[in-house]
Parts: structure tokens; sequence; C-alpha cells
């Protein structure tokens, strides 16, 4: 007989019948109630195992994390919490777990113990819950781009080109470390390297998806993103996944329409498949909040909070206006901010970003029209000769969500641009072969998949919401 999903059983009306099931030992209370997870649903079903009928020997194996296999019948339940239960008629062990040895017992661990387990945190409800919402997430990403005619593509991994300028690369080589060729100068010599050339993890795939924004007009990368920043904050990993469409024709307000329209069908779209998991989020953080002080506590509950970014236009705000609402805001006036705003110019920080949202506007909120020299080379200058056409997303506990702009499609003054920052334009030819051949405005952002899981779950650290983090000084697992 074929066994039947735990969340297929739980729904179904059609009891007093034979059924196979095959999961998980979560608990095993008095010997007879058996609750059977199978990652199907966050929901356990009930075993009922009558212990007269069982030897001794096989109820002491029935524990916390072993592999089960039962056969019984299907039946209402007449405990509250669920519809129906199975009464166990057979049962098999198909692993063993050590009660004494396995780390997750039933009870509440903290993220930092499950961290250290990530190979098996996946066995906790809040885990399920997360990875099932990620899953469907990443779903609703592609289902949303190829429904709106945009083409998925894949950008290399491995390259010779740094997109973001900001040097934070991860080198791929095989040269040997402990006899690495040099040239006369003492610098290393990349011809005797496996690609002939420094090579390093892609930082983004936008510059080779703009070469194909330029033939099939509508295209998006979803692909792994490497950054070697040494940032120990709960928003950066080393290894993250970026999302970036490319899109031809498309000047920058239009860009922040595809943004918000297409994050409000990803969010709509999983608020509808993972109603059993955002509801257990949605109380977990509940929980979570009631041990923080009243001022600290969020004024929304997860669901109200996904609800509200549907429900209300992200706020367009300038940069020089954002400097402005900075500039004379209360933390800077009393020196609350770490990094005090007094010029034009000045990067923002994510606690500047975060008071914007949080405590302005109390929405989302675009902000556009960026100084230059604080962003890439390849976005579009402004006729103002000192800004660029450059939009980032902030979003409420997360800050920036989104990196985006309209691409500079003018030759000459792409050149200039990378002139004056130092991006080497013989290694970036084909990319100039763009502006050169058909050259035509067109727009893109990356938005970071990670921040996106950590906004619709509620967590707060970007390492629970990837299964296997990668950051500095840790590649376990
Ligand atoms: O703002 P960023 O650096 O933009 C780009 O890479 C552009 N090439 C995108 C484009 O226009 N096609 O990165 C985009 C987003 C950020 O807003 C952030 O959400 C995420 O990627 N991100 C990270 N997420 C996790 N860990 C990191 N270290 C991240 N760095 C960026
Ligand atoms: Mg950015």
């Amino acid at each position: 007989m074929k066994h039947t999903k735990v969340i297929d059983l739980l729904s179904s009306t059609n009891t007093l019948h034979e059924v196979k099931a095959k999961g998980w030992v979560r608990t095993f209370r008095n010997n007879q109630f058996l609750a059977l997870n199978d990652g199907s649903t966050i929901h356990n079903i009930q075993c009922v195992v009558d212990f007269e009928k069982f030897p001794a020997e096989l109820l002491k194996r029935i524990n916390t994390g072993a592999a089960v296999s039962l056969t019984g019948t299907l039946v209402e339940s007449k405990g509250s919490g669920q519809n129906v239960e199975i009464q166990v008629n057979e049962l098999v062990i198909l692993g063993d777990s050590d009660p004494e040895k396995y780390p997750i017992q039933p009870k509440k661990h903290s993220l930092e113990f499950l961290r250290e387990n990530a190979h098996l945190r996946i066995r906790t409800n809040v885990f399920g819950a997360i990875m099932r919402v990620r899953s469907t997430l990443s779903f609703a990403v592609h289902k949303y781009f190829q429904d709106n005619g945009f083409f998925y593509f894949n950008a290399p991994i491995v390259t010779g080109s740094d997109a973001e300028g900001a040097g934070e690369m991860l080198h791929v080589t095989s040269l040997p470390f402990d006899n690495i060729p040099k040239n006369e100068d003492g610098s290393i010599n990349f011809s005797e390297d496996f690609f002939g050339k420094a090579t390093n993890l892609t930082v983004s795939g936008q510059l080779e998806a703009e070469t194909y924004a330029m033939a099939l007009g509508q295209v998006y990368t979803f692909g792994p993103t490497f950054r070697a920043e040494n940032s120990h904050t709960s928003r950066h990993l080393a290894e993250f996944w970026m999302i970036e469409p490319e899109v031809a024709f498309i000047n920058l307000d239009e860009n922040m329409d595809l943004a918000e329209d297409f994050i409000k069908y990803i969010i709509k779209y999983t608020l509808e498949k993972c109603a059993d998991d955002l509801k257990f989020l949605d109380q977990r953080l509940t929980d979570e909040e009631k041990n923080k002080p009243q001022a600290e506590r969020s004024e929304m509950s997860l669901l109200q909070k996904l609800n509200f970014v549907l429900e209300n236009n992200f706020k367009r705000v300038s940069y020089t206006e954002a400097i402005d609402i900075l500039r004379n805001s209360k933390p800077n006036k009393n020196k609350k901010f770490k990094y005090l705003i007094d010029e034009w110019g000045a990067d923002l920080q994510s606690e500047h970003e975060r008071f914007l949202v949080e405590k302005h506007f109390k929405c989302p909120v675009i902000l556009f029209d960026y100084p230059a020299d604080i962003k890439a080379f390849y976005m579009r200058m402004n006729e103002d000769g000192k800004t660029v056409r450059a939009m980032d997303i902030l979003f409420p506990g997360i800050g920036e969500i989104v990196g985006g702009s309209q691409r500079e499609e003018r030759y000459d003054k792409l050149v200039e641009r990378m002139q004056k920052m130092g991006i080497d334009e013989k290694e970036l030819w084909w990319y100039l072969d763009t502006r050169k051949y058909g050259s035509a405005p067109h727009s893109g952002f990356g938005l970071g998949f990670e921040r996106m899981v950590l906004f619709v779950t509620g967590m707060t650290n970007i390492r629970d919401v990837i299964p296997f983090p990668r950051t500095p000084q840790n590649a376990e697992f």
C-alpha cells in the first residue's frame, strides 16, 4: 500500500478506511499518542497506539526524531485540535533515534543553538514553516516573470568582472597556494591560472543580463550571488540569492512600478499558498514581541504588516528630500545616530534607512536620484550632472531590500564615468559593445531574496532564512 502525505490525511473527509503514513516522531505521550510529521505541512497527525497490542520493546523505540512507517484506520478524532487521527494497527521503525542524544528535543530551543545544528533544525516547526515559505516565494518569483513575458536568464557564476565595482569578491583559482606563479614585478601571474585570467564568484548577474535584455527585451536572473563583505550583521550573507530583472525601453519610474508590482505579487501569492505556516509565524512573532519592552514592540502583527504592504503605495522620495528629513530629525539633532547627517552627499546607513521607513513615513519607501559618487558606474547621469537615476527600496525591519537603476545607455557618458571611477574599459569591452550597437534606454533592479524571506517570515536574522548560511568564518555543512 502506498503511503499518503500527512497534509492529505488531515484534509480527508473519507474516514473509516485503511491508510499508511510515514514520517518522523515529534512526540510520543503516555505510551499512546504519537504526533507524526512528514514535512508536508506544519501540522502533525495524531496516531493512537494501543500499548496493549504492541510489544514493550517496540514502544520503547518510538522516540522523538525516529522515522516510522505505520498503517491504521483513519477515524474522526475525539480530541480537540484535529478532525481526524489514525488508530494504528501496524508500526515499523525505519530509523531509530537515541532520545538521550537527539539534539532536537520537544522543547523551545534558541535560534543560536539551532544554527549550530542547521542539518537538523529543519525538523522544527519554525524552520519547516520558514523553508516552505521560502520555496513558495521562489516559485512566485518565476510565476510572476513567466506570466508577464520575461525570459529566465542564467548569469555565469564564475566571472572576471566586478559588476558593482566594490571589490568585495571571492576569488576562484586553481593555482597552487604553496607555489604561486609570479610576474617579474612580483604580482601574481594569472595567465597560468585555470581561466588564464583572474576570476571571482559573481557579485551580480546584471551586466550579463543587460546584454540579454538588449535582444530578448525582458529577462530576469535568479541565482546565487557572492560577496566577501566582512559584515557581521543580521542582514548580510557571503552567499545569497538575488533576483535581477532587466528590461529594455523602460525608464526609472516604470522600473519602480515593476518592482512594486512584483513585490506585492509574490507576497500576495505566498499569503494565499502558505496560510498555515504564516499563521504559525505570526503567532511566533507575537510571542517574541511580548518579551520586549513596550516601547520596542511592533504596532502590527506579521500578517497585518504583510497586508499593509499589499494595500499601500510605496512612498517615493528623492535622496535630496530624504537628506533634509534626516538632517532635521530628532535622532540627528540629539546625536543619537552613529553616523550623523550633515551634508548632502552622505551615504545612508541602515539606521537612517530604518528611521525613514519605520519612524517617519511608516511604510515602504523608494528613494531615488542618489549622488553619483556613492553609486555604481552603470547608472544613468541626470541633467544636473551630480545625481544618477538610482533607486533603493527600503522596508520596515529590513532596510534596503532592492537596489536598482536606469542604466547609462549613452556610450560617451558611460566611458567618462568608468574612467572617473577607475574601471577598466578593456575588461568590459563586451559591455561597452551594447552601447555601440543598438543602444537603448533600459532599467532593472536586484531584490535580495533572503531579505524578502526575512520580511515575509518575520524572522530577524538572515542566517535563519537560508538553509546553510555562509558568513565570515563560517562555511559549516
Ligand atoms: O544593491 P545591490 O548591490 O545591487 C546590485 O547588485 C545591482 N546589480 C542590482 C541590479 O540593479 N540588477 O544588491 C541588490 C540587493 C540589495 O538591495 C540587497 O537586498 C541584496 O541584494 N544584498 C544582499 N543580501 C544579503 N547579503 C548581502 N551581502 C547582500 N548584498 C546585497
Ligand atoms: Mg544597494
